[in-house]
């Protein structure tokens, strides 16, 4: 049996979506969904995303109605 002690680990790559603030696609998601945020100045206010420059906006707009789209909603239940 071999040994993976001391073996390198490669770091997971983090996408960024916003690269001005260097938020992740991971924190990004995390607080939409958490947070229930609907709008990019919910997502500004939480995350700091989108705060600088304002070029990852429409990305974010991108994930907010990906996540929306697969929220829970009443008729799921
Ligand atoms: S890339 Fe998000 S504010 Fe500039």
């Amino acid at each position: 049996m071999k040994c993976s002690f001391n073996k390198p680990v490669s770091p997971r790559k983090k996408k960024l979506v916003c690269e001005c603030l260097h938020v992740t696609e991971e924190d990004l998601m995390e607080s939409v969904r958490d947070r229930k945020l609907r709008t990019v100045d919910d997502v500004t206010r939480y995350t700091e995303a989108g705060g600088g420059c304002t070029a990852c906006h429409p990305l974010i707009r991108q994930y907010l109605t990906y996540l929306s789209d697969r929220s829970p909603s009443c008729s799921d239940r």
